[in-house]
């Protein structure tokens, strides 16, 4: 457990670091918070009020608020839910487990549903039912049965430049054909690199807007669904909104340019190293132009 260590962010809530990633789980501001804000307000779960069923896929559960901040609304709900996990490590929700804090925050049937994942990898209450897939996320997906379609996916893999293998146009591309007509893929990611990534596997992208304590922030986050659905999905209550300029601009630069991972079995240098070679030999502007103008301009 060495290489993961225990703190409190500001909410109050519990998060990890990792050392062998050197980077946090969560947004120091609050695991809780960022995960409300990021995943389950721009999963616009009154958008399913009418479906019998939803079916959900958390890529990197880690300590499990995104998915447990998405149950305890849903689990209100005659909504069935079928819930898929893809993690590749066992420690974080067990360390979490035995914490009081945790422990807390959750109602008794989403600790039920934490404690049964923990147990047997397996969930199910009435009509419920949910897996865990221990694992690299890469591989694990094909464990789940092919005509699976998600309603929500959510990504939350550590930074592209530490966990690039995850990021990737390929896996990508994976996570966007197992997305039902209607589904959305939300992630905390901004990079202009996964929104590309995302555009190119022909969806279309919405900027999660920043909470009213993030407002010096220019996005909280992307959503992404099928092209031609969306509208009137999105219309009430809104969270996320289309690209501004400046988020346009950045998908013209050098940071477009996606993490390769053909075999699907790449490690992070290896991705990293063929970006970077990508990127010197790369026509697109250099992103620090983009930065200038655009710090320019706030400062007008
Ligand atoms: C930012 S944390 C996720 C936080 C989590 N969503 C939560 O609410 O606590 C990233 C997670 O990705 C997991 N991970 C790293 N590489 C992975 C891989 N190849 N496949 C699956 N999970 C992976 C890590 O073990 C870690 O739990």
């Amino acid at each position: 457990m060495d290489d993961l260590k225990k703190h409190t962010t500001k909410d109050g809530s519990l998060s990890l670091y990792s050392l062998f990633y050197e980077e946090g789980f969560h947004d120091k501001d609050g695991a809780l918070r960022e995960s409300t804000a990021k995943y389950l307000l721009p999963a616009q779960l009154e958008q399913f009020s009418n479906t019998e069923k939803i079916v959900i896929l958390d890529v990197c559960m880690g300590l499990g608020y995104n998915t447990g901040c998405i149950l305890e609304k849903l689990i209100q709900s005659n909504i069935k839910i079928e819930w898929h996990g893809l993690e590749i490590d066992q420690r974080p929700l067990k360390l979490a487990l035995n914490e009081k804090t945790f422990q807390r925050i959750w109602s008794p049937k989403i600790l039920h549903f934490f404690n049964c994942i923990n147990k047997s990898g397996k969930w199910s209450e009435g009509f419920n039912e949910g897996t865990i897939h221990w694992g690299d996320a890469r591989q694990k997906i094909y464990e789940i049965q092919d005509y699976i379609r998600f309603d929500l996916i959510l990504l939350d893999p550590f930074s592209p430049q530490k966990c690039p293998e995850l990021w990737s146009e390929e896996f990508i591309s994976l996570l966007t054909k197992r997305l039902s007509f209607e589904g959305r893929l939300i992630t905390y990611s901004t990079a202009a690199s996964i929104r590309a990534s995302f555009i190119r596997a022909g969806l279309k992208i919405y900027s999660i807007v920043p909470s009213v304590d993030d407002q010096n922030k220019w996005s909280a986050g992307t959503v992404a669904m099928r092209k031609g659905i969306e509208r009137p999905f999105i219309s009430k209550n809104c969270q996320f909104k289309d690209l501004s300029t400046r988020e346009v601009e950045h998908l013209a630069t050098r940071s477009s340019i996606p993490y390769r991972d053909p075999t699907g079995r790449g490690n992070s240098k290896e991705i990293i190293s063929t970006r970077e070679l990508e990127q010197s030999k790369s026509q697109l502007k250099y992103t620090s132009s983009w930065r200038k103008r655009w710090n320019t301009a706030q400062k007008q």
